[in-house]
């Protein structure tokens, strides 16, 4: 009933393609919520740093689950916030070591498999604009528009650089440019819902694309595909 006017849109790519900055600015335009499901495997990796495991070890990262409490909500300003263990972690997620845990846990199916019901349930509750790396081909298989979102390398590495700049992170180009390859290869290499475009995705490559442009062309996809206005 109420399930027939939900809007699902999936955004996928690799890090640094603009996709959170772009589907929180499409979710706000159509009134979806936002959901950036990178952040729920960021509060994983924080959780296995934090108690000093080894985020590749298939055995002692899911044996933390059972005793983690991971939910999100919606700041004021529309901004999603992770809560561990009742404590808002939305900060330290964002630290550049975390890429890394995250991305380790990430492979490990048991953890996949454990954040699955938090992300389909919330798109069974609201219309979303959903990120990660298998929106679309996993967890929101039927969604109604789906996004494979690339750039270049260089391009990626550049925005990635001007975000950690801004927050006051000392880091070079170099630095987020082999970060970046080496998680896009663990990502888009692992066995576990691996880090690729569903065959039904729209591509868009926004390494020409100013941030502005690249959020018409998504919006211009949904009102299209759901003959929306916004
Ligand atoms: O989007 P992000 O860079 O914050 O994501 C951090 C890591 O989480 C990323 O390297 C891979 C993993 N991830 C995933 O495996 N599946 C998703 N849907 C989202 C993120």
């Amino acid at each position: 009933m109420a399930d027939m006017k939900l809007c699902s849109v999936a955004i996928d790519g690799p890090s640094g393609a603009g996709k959170s900055t772009i589907a929180k600015a499409v979710a706000a335009r159509f009134g979806f919520i936002y959901v950036d499901t990178g952040a729920i495997y960021r509060t994983v990796g924080l959780a296995g740093r934090r108690a000093g495991v080894d985020p590749h070890d298939t055995a002692a990262v899911p044996a933390l689950l059972p005793g983690l409490s991971i939910c999100f909500d919606y700041g004021p300003d529309g901004s999603q916030r992770m809560y561990l263990n009742g404590e808002d972690v939305s900060g330290p997620i964002r630290e550049p070591e975390i890429s890394m845990y995250a991305s380790a846990v990430s492979a490990i199916p048991a953890v996949r498999a454990y954040l699955l019901d938090m992300q389909r349930d919330t798109a069974k509750k609201q219309s979303v604009v959903m990120d990660g790396r298998d929106i679309g081909t996993v967890v929101l298989p039927d969604a109604g528009l789906k996004v494979y979102l690339t750039a270049s390398p260089e391009a990626r590495a550049k925005r990635r650089l001007a975000e950690l700049l801004a927050k006051g992170e000392n880091v070079t180009l170099e630095d987020v440019a082999s970060d970046m390859a080496q998680r896009d290869k663990n990502d888009a290499t692992r066995a576990a819902a691996p880090l690729r475009a569903a065959e039904d995705a729209v591509r868009v490559d926004t390494s020409d694309m100013t941030l502005a442009e690249s959020i018409e062309h998504i919006c211009a996809l949904v009102r299209g595909r759901f003959g929306l206005e916004g």
